[in-house]
């Protein structure tokens, strides 16, 4: 088992004083999906968007610790942050595609990095559309305006975007909340065919999806990680009280 990330004592507080990560340490492996879980407020969105750095746009006051990608360091200031969001991307949990075609809207980020080959950018799409398990539905209208796609199909769509980059490792972020349970499925099933390939970390819209879908869990509690082990061990034998709470339902 390969630790694709490494974090150690990560603490981040935004300007307001919220002390929103306390202290975080994780090692998370390659080729596994890891769920966040934890209630609203635990720091499980602002943990993914650091390591992609995008809390770089947010009203971040102190950030202290260490995150390595494949010992990349993410927390260095000179850092080529695009370069890390090619390498990790991320999908939000409302699909919010580019007002562009079906096609253009996977393209785009290939496109806008240079590539101009009708070819690879073609195979591309079909790819990652593929892989999103929305190519059967809309490969005889790769021109439509995305607009037109259902939700469900919209974020796939937006899993498709991110994949045409070939990233090595994905964030989603409570990405079926918004959806039909069809389109959760078919999401939840190409998660598990892309781990193969990728890392994929996410917060899952609520405890059940995270347990059929997740190789391990990591329970955040009000910017402290609780407890990080493999999904049945958080499930079936939580070490701490505060996890066998929050798994019962006890509080949410
Ligand atoms: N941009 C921001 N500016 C200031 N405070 C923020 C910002 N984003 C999050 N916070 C605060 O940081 C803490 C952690 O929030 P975060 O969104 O990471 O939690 P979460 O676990 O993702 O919650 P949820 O389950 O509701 O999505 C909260 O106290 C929140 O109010
Ligand atoms: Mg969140």
């Amino acid at each position: 088992m390969v630790d694709k990330i490494v974090v150690k004592d990560l603490t981040l507080s935004y300007s307001d004083g919220t002390e929103s990560l306390d202290h975080i340490s994780i090692n998370i492996p390659a080729n596994e999906i890891t769920a966040l879980i934890g209630p609203s407020g635990g720091g499980k969105s602002t943990f993914l968007r650091v390591l992609n750095r995008l809390n770089d746009l947010a009203d971040v006051a102190t950030v202290t610790g260490e995150v390595l990608i494949d010992g990349l360091n993410v927390l260095d200031p000179d850092l080529d942050v695009i370069a890390l969001r090619r390498r990790v991307g991320i999908v939000f949990s409302r699909p919010m595609p580019l007002p562009l075609s079906i096609y253009q809207n996977v393209s785009y980020g290939l496109e806008v990095a240079g590539e101009k080959k009708r070819s690879v950018l073609d195979e591309a799409v079909e790819r990652a559309l593929r892989l999103s398990e929305l190519w059967d539905e809309v490969n005889d209208r790769l021109s439509d305006p995305a607009a037109a796609l259902s939700g469900g199909q919209q974020q796939r769509l937006c899993l498709a975007r991110t994949l045409a980059l070939q990233p090595d490792i994905i964030l989603l972020d409570e990405p079926t909340s918004a959806l039909d349970p069809i389109s959760t499925a078919k999401i939840e099933n190409s998660l598990f065919e892309l781990k193969k390939d990728y890392t994929i970390i996410i917060a899952p819209h609520n405890t059940q999806q995270a347990g059929r879908i997740a190789d391990r869990v990591a329970f955040f509690l009000q910017g402290k990680l609780i407890e990080f082990n493999l999904t049945d061990e958080i499930y079936i034998r939580p070490q701490d009280e505060r996890t066998q709470d929050y798994i019962s339902g006890k509080f949410g």
